[in-house]
């Protein structure tokens, strides 16, 4: 059984379809600690109710001083669940140098969006703005390994979206999210296999 640790920073419904996941038998997995860097994340009450230990871990100044002092925290609470994948699933926070070579081919990340494409926290609604000025005519999902650039790392698994004439930027969104719930779910399958696969 593998053991997930899952990284949030918000509402958590990439959280919730992992642990439906594993709670339907579909991922042969466990979250074994979700942690967030919003201690008024929805998500944790979701960890909660799975029980499954919810860790808000917010940044603080006087505490951590800085980006890697803060990575370094992260990291030793993470090490301590002994996990074989970290997922970033609506994580909002950038993990350093240090964080990634520590993790180096067991974080994964989910980008609402194609690679190469709207990286940042508006890619569905800059997506939506460049489908409007003619300029694309989909956008998708991708889940990658993370690597020391921002939504940059060998890419797991992509899957387009489609952006019709009608929609409104929350008929985007929901198509958005839905299809990052079932690729984040297959690309965790996919990664976990692969890791069983080399041993
Ligand atoms: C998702 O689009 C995720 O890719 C992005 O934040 C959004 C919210 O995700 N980083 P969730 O509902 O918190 O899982």
């Amino acid at each position: 059984m593998k053991r997930l640790v899952v990284l949030i920073s918000g509402y958590g419904s990439n959280l919730q379809a992992i642990l439906n996941a594993c709670r339907r038998g579909e991922l042969p997995a466990k979250v074994v600690a979700v942690i967030s860097n919003k201690a008024d994340a929805f998500g944790l009450q979701r960890a909660i109710d799975a029980g499954v230990p919810a860790i808000p871990l917010p940044f603080y100044r006087d505490l951590h001083f800085d980006r890697a002092g803060y990575d370094e925290v992260l990291a030793d609470v993470i090490e301590s669940y002994r996990p074989d994948l970290i997922v970033c699933a609506g994580w909002m926070r950038i993990l350093g140098p240090a964080f990634v070579r520590r993790f180096a081919g067991k974080i994964i990340n989910l980008h609402p969006a194609l690679p190469g494409t709207f990286p940042g926290t508006r890619s569905i609604a800059e997506a939506f703005e460049a489908f409007q000025r003619g300029e694309i005519q989909h956008t998708g999902v991708m889940v990658h390994y993370v690597d020391e650039g921002v939504d940059t790392g060998p890419v797991i698994a992509t899957c387009e979206v489609p952006i019709y004439p009608t929609d409104s930027l929350q008929d985007l969104e929901r198509r958005v999210h839905e299809t990052e719930h079932k690729l984040l779910v297959a690309s965790i399958w996919d990664v976990i296999g692969s890791q069983e696969a080399e041993k």
